[in-house]
């Protein structure tokens, strides 16, 4: 069974930033977020907001140090944070724990995830972020560079969270009309 997506244009690090604090909010024991998305489009910005929205969590203490593969930041839940850049094998990825990590009583995300995909659980919120210019997303006279994010659930547990994050969802990004639910 699929679900359908939704794409959500994000014109500053701010709305970055509220995206991930919504599904923050709303997320669920044993949620994984798999971050797609090339250098630069987002995906830690993305996190910090996250750990803000799960709550007890510093955002500033959230950051993505070179040859840091997995960090844990405990909270109202706590939030594993996998950044696979520099990983070298899917051994080596496996030999993180991801599957005690992402079936556990925290949460996991996992930046550049689609290079470890197979290891990952089928039942997985997909985030792909990427660089778009503004005049891509509305007729706006600013040529301002921001993102687009899509998200995509890819099990019925995860659509099950989109659909709890619906309303947040759609009053702090009102275009949102498209929401194919
Ligand atoms: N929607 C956005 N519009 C413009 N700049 C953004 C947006 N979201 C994030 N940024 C900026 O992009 C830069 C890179 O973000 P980062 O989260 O580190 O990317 P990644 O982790 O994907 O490499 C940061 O300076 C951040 O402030
Ligand atoms: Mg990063």
């Amino acid at each position: 069974m699929s679900f359908p997506s939704i794409t959500i244009p994000l014109e500053c690090q701010e709305k970055t930033i509220a995206l991930g604090h919504i599904l923050g909010l709303t997320t669920h024991e044993g949620g994984v977020i798999a971050l797609v998305g090339d250098l630069g489009a987002g995906k830690t910005t993305f996190t910090q907001g996250f750990c803000a929205g799960v709550g007890g969590i510093d955002p500033e203490s959230v950051s993505s140090p070179t040859f840091v593969l997995l960090q844990h930041y405990p909270g109202r839940l706590t939030v594993h944070h996998f950044d696979v850049y520099r990983l070298e094998s899917l051994e080596q990825f496996w030999d993180l724990g991801p599957s005690e990590y992402c079936q556990g009583d925290g949460v996991a995300l996992v930046e550049w995830a689609d290079r470890v995909a197979p290891l990952l659980p089928d039942d997985r919120l997909q985030i792909e972020l990427m660089h778009i210019s503004i005049e891509e997303i509305k007729d706006n006279s600013k040529f301002t560079e921001g993102r687009k994010a899509i998200l995509h659930a890819l099990g019925p547990v995860h659509n099950q969270w989109l659909i709890r994050a619906k309303d947040r969802l759609e009053k702090q990004f009102p275009g949102l009309s498209s929401m194919q639910r």
